[in-house]
């Protein structure tokens, strides 16, 4: 009798505690329909209903995510948060994405979830996360070592950009009649013009037709100086008589021996970012 009561109390408190989840209000806060984090499945685990899957992630350590399949009804548990990986959180209209609600471990702060870069860490922990020693992976091969992550030079882009080396952006590239490129896949990102693309964006009106492009990107504004920091420019796109018929804002910063360029999608086709020597 004293074995059934107590069996009876354990069965409602799961129930009662069930259902406390699922009326938190906070719980739909985080989750996005049509989206899943792609590429950081660990382990893919069947259940009766989406909510389920809450908890479900929290008995995992190392658990930061899932995405729950909606026709498998099953929940994907993922070792990262699209924080941490905005590249690989993509639309999935099978699926929904959803970040752990409590007791979510740091990534790096334990060998078994270590990251790949301090970068992630940055990333993945935000604005807050302090220069110390973290698990990392950087090769992902499954074994982990302690390294040091100076999280103020992560902050600093000129330690992470992506190089734009194309010659067809040079303002003198002539765009061939039909072969019209535009920015429109570029990913959202800080950049740096290198190679046959010169050094930086030209900050005087460029032709329509050049650049590989129809509607030509150019800086309407000055380059800043070191001291300056990350300061906010216009970019203009030229149509056939007028210097800016269209514009987009970006950011600019010197990193002392260059320039970057905090890119996104120009507003439509065919439109490229401009680079000069
Ligand atoms: C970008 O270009 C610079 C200058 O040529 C080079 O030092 C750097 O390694 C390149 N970075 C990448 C990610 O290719
Ligand atoms: C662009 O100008 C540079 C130097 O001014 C020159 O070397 C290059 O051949 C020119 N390119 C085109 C496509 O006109
Ligand atoms: C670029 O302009 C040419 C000439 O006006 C036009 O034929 C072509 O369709 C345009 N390309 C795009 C992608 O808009």
């Amino acid at each position: 009798m004293a074995w059934n009561s107590s069996f009876f109390i354990i069965l409602a408190s799961l129930y009662f505690k069930d259902l406390a989840i699922a009326k938190n209000p906070c719980k739909t806060g985080v989750s996005v329909p049509g989206m899943a984090l792609k590429g950081f499945v660990f382990k893919k685990v069947p259940v009766t209903a989406p909510h389920v899957c809450d908890v479900t992630c929290e008995r995992e350590t190392i658990c930061q995510s899932y995405n729950y399949v909606i026709g498998e009804k099953s929940c994907e548990l993922n070792t990262r948060t699209k924080e941490a990986r905005p590249e690989n959180f993509q639309p999935d209209g099978l699926r929904f994405y959803m970040g752990r609600i409590s007791g979510r471990t740091p990534l790096g702060s334990i060998p078994e979830l270590p990251a790949l870069s301090c970068q992630e860490i940055k990333l993945s922990e935000g604005k807050d996360s302090i220069s110390k020693n973290y698990w990392l992976d950087p090769t992902n091969v499954g074994s982990s070592k302690l390294v040091y992550c100076d999280m103020i030079l992560e902050a600093d882009p000129c330690y992470h950009y992506k190089n734009l080396s194309e010659a067809s952006r040079k303002i003198n590239y002539s765009t061939p009649l039909g072969s019209a490129s535009c920015d429109y896949q570029l990913p959202f990102g800080w950049y740096r013009f290198v190679g046959a693309a010169g050094t930086k964006m030209p900050t005087t009106r460029v032709p329509a037709y050049k650049c590989g492009t129809n509607w030509s990107g150019w800086l309407d504004g000055s380059h800043p100086t070191v001291e300056d920091g990350e300061v906010p420019r216009k970019v203009c796109f030229s149509g056939r008589s007028t210097g800016c018929r269209y514009s987009t804002n970006i950011f600019v910063k010197n990193c002392g021996s260059n320039f970057i360029y905090e890119l996104k999608r120009p507003p439509g086709c065919a439109l490229r970012y401009c680079s000069t020597d």
